[in-house]
């Protein structure tokens, strides 16, 4: 199975400091999460089904890393992982047993992470069997007996055999330098009517997609179709049909659960929204009620998948909320008990802004540069224009609502709102944006605060 990434604590935190600015101490909390899964698979086997993971509760107002911190840790980890608001449980429509969706939503993650490692296993091999397979489409071999042929016994078949094995060579080489491409073929294609599955599984009954889709896809009758394509489209087709034969399915599902088991991170989003005791209003289901649905998942239970049964013991949940309002005190104890590790986040500061708007490896300034370089622009910022785009997103933040680095996105658009538009059309390639240009694009707005309660 996919080994556990064995990265130490301390260069964990250092690959999220790659992309999440500050947060130290919540980066230390998950980076300690994420180890402790490794130590466990170290420790002897009778002791490790005891040891339960360590979830965590991130506390912190929005838009200050805590989703952005999990998704990079499931990166890191290569671990399946899924985000799922907790607060979607209390709303009408869901009856308690929905909570066991997440667990399967995990487990197909699971099962993908699996494929395509297989996939690129098996790559090499369903690339040479399906040159093979073109080669036979393109050269198909020759009938055994020609009648009528002047040369006659062993000879002739040796070197009938010669010609094919050398008109193949050469036409190997063709494929393979890409001059067939454009060629068109003709090529067998099973194809299954999806779309009756789809309209069936949309209807939000999960429970009963699960089982109906698979009933029902063996039960529809699988088409066969001659196509004609060309040679390049015949290619991919043909290498995913034969890696697919390469690939043991019942491997890759067994594979998958175990991975589900023993690294999957479900990232329990907006728990605060179901901390409080008092039940909802009008058809709500209670927030209480929701917390003793999650409960048996977070302690650990079995859950039915389309893949089998997953034990949820050892899937290490993140639950991150604001907590304005409830505290994490307000979650029933049972629930309390199961999170043990509480990290509060900061607030970011002015200084905050800065730093994230241009070290992150993927940092909005880069991404802007990027997308309009596409355009043959050469955007570059000065160092003030940055620094009064964090002036006015913490001015904005403060008059209006906090949305942390949200905020650097509206601001970062409104600016760039003209360049952008007439990138394609612009004779001047160079751009300087300053700080003088940034005051332009933004002063009226930020000083009429109605106005930027829409705008920014
Ligand atoms: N500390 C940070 N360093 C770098 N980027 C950040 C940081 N905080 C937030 N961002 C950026 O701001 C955006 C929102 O962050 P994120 O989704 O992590 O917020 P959140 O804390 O989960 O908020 P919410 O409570 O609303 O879910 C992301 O695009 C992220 O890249
Ligand atoms: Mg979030």
């Amino acid at each position: 199975m996919t080994l556990l990434n064995p990265m130490t604590p301390r260069e964990i935190v250092s690959e999220l400091d790659k992309y999440i600015i500050g947060q130290s101490k919540a980066k230390r909390a998950v980076s300690i999460a994420l180890r402790n899964r490794w130590r466990r698979q170290q420790v002897d086997k009778s002791l490790r089904d005891e040891i339960a993971p360590k979830n965590i509760i991130m506390i912190g107002p929005t838009g200050v890393g805590k989703t952005e911190i999990a998704r990079r840790l499931a990166r890191l980890a290569n671990a399946p992982f899924i985000k799922v608001e907790a607060s979607k449980f209390t709303e009408v429509g869901y009856v308690g047993k929905d909570v066991e969706s997440m667990i399967r939503e995990l487990m197909d993650y699971g099962v993908k992470i699996v494929r395509e490692e297989e996939q690129a296993r098996v790559q090499v091999r369903a690339q040479e069997l399906a040159e093979e397979r073109l080669l036979d489409i393109l050269l198909p071999p020759l009938p055994k007996k020609r009648p009528g042929s002047v040369v006659s016994g062993e000879e002739a078949v040796k070197g009938e055999k010669e010609e094919q094995d050398n008109a193949r060579e050469k036409m190997r080489e063709l494929l393979r330098g890409g001059r067939l491409d454009d060629r068109v073929v003709e090529l067998d294609l099973t194809s299954q009517p999806t779309h009756m599955i789809e309209v069936i599984s949309a209807g939000g009954l999960e429970d009963l997609g699960m089982n109906l889709r698979e009933m029902l896809g063996s039960m529809m009758p699988k088409s066969k179709k001659r196509r004609k394509i060309k040679v390049s489209e015949a290619r991919v087709i043909l290498i995913q049909d034969e890696a697919s034969r390469l690939i043991d399915m019942d491997e890759v599902i067994k594979k998958a659960i175990e991975l589900v088991e023993q690294n999957g991170i479900i990232f329990l989003d907006e728990v605060d929204k179901i901390a409080g005791r008092e039940g909802g209003h009008g058809p709500e289901v209670s927030r209480e009620g929701v917390q003793r649905d999650l409960l048996p998942i977070v302690e650990g239970s079995n859950v039915n998948t389309k893949y089998g049964i997953v034990k949820t013991d050892h899937i290490l949940f993140i639950a991150a909320g604001a907590f304005h309002v409830s505290k994490p005190s307000d979650l029933i104890p049972e629930f309390q008990g199961r999170f043990p590790i509480r990290v509060e986040l900061d607030s970011l500061t002015k200084d905050d802004f800065l730093r994230i708007l241009l070290e992150p490896k993927n940092s909005l300034v880069k991404q802007c540069k990027a997308l309009l370089k596409t355009e043959g622009l050469t955007v570059e910022f000065s160092k003030d224009a940055v620094l009064e785009m964090c002036e006015f997103a913490a001015l904005v933040n403060s008059q209006t609502e906090n949305i942390g680095a949200r905020r650097l996105h509206t601001i970062m658009e409104r600016v760039l709102d003209e360049i952008s538009f007439e990138a394609p059309e612009r004779s001047c390639k160079e751009i300087l944006v300053d700080g003088k240009y940034v005051r332009e694009r933004l002063r009226d707005i930020v000083k009429d605060k109605d106005l930027s309660r829409y705008i920014l």
